[in-house]
């Protein structure tokens, strides 16, 4: 059972919120100065190298990275131009419009339309494949919040994931891994006919940028996603609700990193996003976003404030590079479990590259086989019926991906 927010929670959630909003207006400063110690490291040199160096381009290449850093910085600046909408104090914002349609709902604690919130970013990270590391660079202030290098490292993978999930350029990597899932959510549902899947609730917990889920909800199903990071949180929340046209913004997703880069074009490759129009889902679509940590959300047993429990609700959960972020992967699967209705499904894919392996965080982490997390399930109460192997790229780094459909027990005998 998870404990309700204290004042501390919320003093504590106060201040990471304004820690990952500093980062977004940060990110300008820091990332010039970065590039701006380039400059300075060629007067490090003798003149004569300095003088070759001139000659072959790097610093007019160091003044275009600078102009794409200005435009990534604007986009930026537009996601937290309204942070009030979270529901935090944080300052210079100015109040805007009301939006009704909103795909978003506060942090919540008590099932899924619960009141209370508690969000978070785990301070541990481990991104699938976004190989990223700092040299100690600077160190940037926004008002009094300071940003660290961790913390731009997680703005800047931001910024390539919306390659993967939200740009026409993304989209053989992105269906590599969408496709199989939403073609077993589908012949899942084959009985239905189309206009009736609404009637189905799908949830897509650790959602990250919410483009399977916004693609769910465009299949028609009701759709929830969740997610506690406010560096996914916030991109998203601006890509579908204050988004009104296709490719809209230009960013530049690649030029954070000097290593190993073929040439200036590949650096400085710019991308539009998004290439859907995320308001354009069915009229009576019903797709939500929930900010909050998926354990305190959905594993809560006592019945939230508006009577509508969790235990059964859900026809399907569709997890997506999800399950290996788990400190204890038992919980996950046993809420997992708890949440579906008899008949429901559980559709997963995604690797077991466990997120707090070797944290120094001294987070406990449970490090699963994929066999044992195979008998975990069946222990649980799942049966498995599919399961397959695939070679795999996410944010352009192959992994082997394990992809299956774990069924509630209570119809998989219907199913066979
Ligand atoms: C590897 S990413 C995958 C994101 C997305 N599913 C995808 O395929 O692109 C894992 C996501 O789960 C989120 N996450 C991790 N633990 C979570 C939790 N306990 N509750 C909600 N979201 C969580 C992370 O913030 C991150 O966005």
């Amino acid at each position: 059972m998870s404990k309700s927010p204290t004042a501390q929670d919320a003093e504590e959630e106060e201040i990471h919120f304004s820690r990952v909003i500093a980062t977004f207006r940060n990110y300008l400063r820091y990332s010039l100065a970065a590039n701006n110690r380039r400059r300075k490291d060629l007067f490090t040199i003798p003149r004569a190298d300095r003088e070759l160096i001139g000659r072959v381009g790097y610093k007019s290449k160091l003044d275009e990275v600078d102009k794409a850093i200005k435009v990534n910085a604007d986009f930026l600046d537009l996601i937290v131009s309204d942070p009030a909408i979270f529901g935090h104090n944080v300052d210079s914002t100015s109040p805007e419009e009301e939006h009704p349609n909103d795909v978003a709902e506060a942090p919540q604690h008590g099932g899924p339309s619960g009141q209370h919130g508690h969000s978070h970013d785990h301070e541990h990270s481990h991104d699938h494949g976004n190989h990223s590391h700092s040299h100690g660079g600077p160190s940037s202030r926004s008002g009094t919040v300071a940003s660290s290098d961790f913390d731009m490292d997680k703005l800047r993978s931001t910024i390539k994931q919306f390659v993967r999930d939200w740009s026409a350029e993304g989209k053989e990597e992105r269906e590599q891994a969408y496709a199989p899932m939403k073609e077993a959510l589908l012949n899942h549902f084959s009985d239905i006919p189309p206009v009736e899947r609404g009637n189905f609730r799908v949830l897509v917990p650790g959602c990250g940028l919410a483009r399977l889920a916004y693609d769910i909800a465009k299949l028609g199903f009701a759709c929830q996603a969740n997610e506690f990071s406010h560096y996914m949180l916030l991109p998203s929340f601006h890509i579908l609700n204050r988004t009104d046209q296709i490719e809209k913004y230009t960013i530049y997703p690649y030029v954070h990193s000097f290593s190993n880069v073929p040439n200036r074009q590949a650096m400085l490759r710019s991308i539009r996003i998004p290439d859907v129009l995320p308001s354009d889902l069915p009229s009576g679509a019903n797709f939500s976003l929930v900010a909050g940590d998926f354990e305190e959300i959905y594993g809560e047993t006592e019945e939230p404030e508006d009577g509508t429990p969790s235990a059964g609700h859900w026809d399907a959960v569709v997890t997506c590079f999800f399950i290996d972020t788990a400190k204890n992967v038992v919980n996950y699967v046993r809420i997992i479990h708890q949440i579906l209705a008899p008949g429901g499904v559980w559709i997963n894919l995604g690797p077991l590259l466990w997120h707090f392996e070797n944290n120094n965080t001294n987070d406990p982490s449970i490090e699963l086989d994929l066999e044992e997390v195979k008998s975990l399930c069946r222990e649980i109460g799942f049966d498995i019926s599919v399961t397959s192997n695939v070679p795999f790229v996410y944010t352009k780094l192959k992994h082997n991906i394990h992809s299956e459909r774990t069924y509630h027990s209570d119809n998989i005998l219907q199913q066979l």
